[in-house]
This record gives C-alpha cells, structure tokens and sequence, in this order.
C-alpha cells in the first residue's frame, strides 16, 4: 500500500501539466500548428510587400529608379547647329517679351527698348542670361549662351537696335570643323 503510495506521488512528480489527451492536444497546436501558420503569415506578409499595385508603375522600372546612383549625367548635343534667335525668342522669350507681361520690353516697342539699347550689347546679354527685375537667368536652360546672345540681337533689331549677333564659343567653332 504504502510503496502504490509512494509509485503514484512519483509518476504525479513528473507528469507536469498535460494530464489528459485534449490537453496534450492543446499543447501540440499552440506549439507547433499555430507558429507555423504565424510563419507562413509572415512570409506571405513580407513577399507581397514587393509586389507592385495593379495599375502602379512598371516594376523594373520603379527598382531601377530606387537603386540608381545619386547624380545623373545628361548628354546634351553640343555640336548641333545653334539655333537662330528668331527661334530662341519664339521659345523662350515670346511668353513675357511678346505682350510685355511683368514689364518685360515688349518685341518691337522702340520706345520701351531705346534706353536699353544705348547700354550696350553686352549689358544686354549678361542681363538676359543672369536675369534682371522680374526676369529670371534666361542662360543655362536649354540654350547655349550664345543662343540667347542672338535672341538679344533679334529682339533688339526689332526695335531699331544693330547689334551683331554674337561669335559662336571656340569649342563650338573648332567642333564644326
Ligand atoms: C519671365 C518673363 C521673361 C522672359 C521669359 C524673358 N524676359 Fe527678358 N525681360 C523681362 C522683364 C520683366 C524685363 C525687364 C527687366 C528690368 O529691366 O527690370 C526684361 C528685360 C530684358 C532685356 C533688357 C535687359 C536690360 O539690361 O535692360 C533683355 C535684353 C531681355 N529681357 C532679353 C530676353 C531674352 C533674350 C529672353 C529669352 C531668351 C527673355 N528676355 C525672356 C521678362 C522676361
């Protein structure tokens, strides 16, 4: 009697808390089922994470733009022929010289260009290409310096002025060689 005693206090000692098979059953799903699932959770969580939304931009494209290097270089064509100043003005000083919006001179208003004329060619074109008042640096866009130099003559011509349209750079010159 005493050693029956003795054999279930020892088997009780060492059963822990899992008693019965449902328990036993509990413990295998909160231990093993339910971490997988939370793995198989988080990996469908992490992959689509990647996926781009229906309708977004095109995925190679968006990663290339991620992991491009800082700084871009842009290729310009410095050889091309440079363009008149007739056609510099009808691109870019039309919109303000042409109606004289924000007190630019307006295009071939002699009064207005007269004062402007008599400082000289040279303070002409360095206020066209840093900007001046209300008109912002018109050099460093898509023209060649020089470009804006012939869109000053043109302008200017048509207020009376006879400037000489500017020499083209000597890089340009030699290039057209
Ligand atoms: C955003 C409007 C705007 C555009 C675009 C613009 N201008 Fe002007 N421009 C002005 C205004 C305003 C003035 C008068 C500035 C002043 O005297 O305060 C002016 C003045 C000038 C003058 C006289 C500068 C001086 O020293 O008196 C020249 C030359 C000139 N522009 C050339 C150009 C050329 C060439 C272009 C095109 C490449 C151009 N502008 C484009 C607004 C513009």
């Amino acid at each position: 009697m005493s050693a029956n005693d003795h054999t279930t206090a020892h088997e009780e000692a060492h059963t822990g808390p899992i008693k019965t098979p449902q328990q036993l059953l509990a413990a295998v799903f909160f231990s093993f089922v339910v971490p997988v699932f939370a793995i198989i959770g988080l990996v469908y969580y992490v992959a689509s994470a990647n996926k781009t939304a229906p309708g977004a931009d095109d995925g190679a494209k968006v990663v290339a733009q991620r992991i491009q290097k800082i700084g871009t270089v842009e290729i310009r064509d410095a050889n091309r022929p440079l363009k008149s100043g007739e056609e510099v003005y009808k691109q870019q000083c039309v919109t303000c010289h042409g109606s004289g919006a924000a007190g630019a001179p307006k295009f071939g208003d002699a009064g207005a260009w007269a004062p402007r004329i008599k400082t000289g060619f040279d303070t002409l074109w360095h206020s066209a290409l840093k900007g001046k008042g209300a008109m912002g640096a018109q050099g460093g866009g898509d023209f060649e310096d020089v470009e804006i130099g012939k869109a000053v003559v043109y302008m200017t011509a048509a207020a009376g002025g006879k400037f000489a349209e500017p020499a083209a750079p000597a890089a340009a010159a030699s290039a057209a060689k």
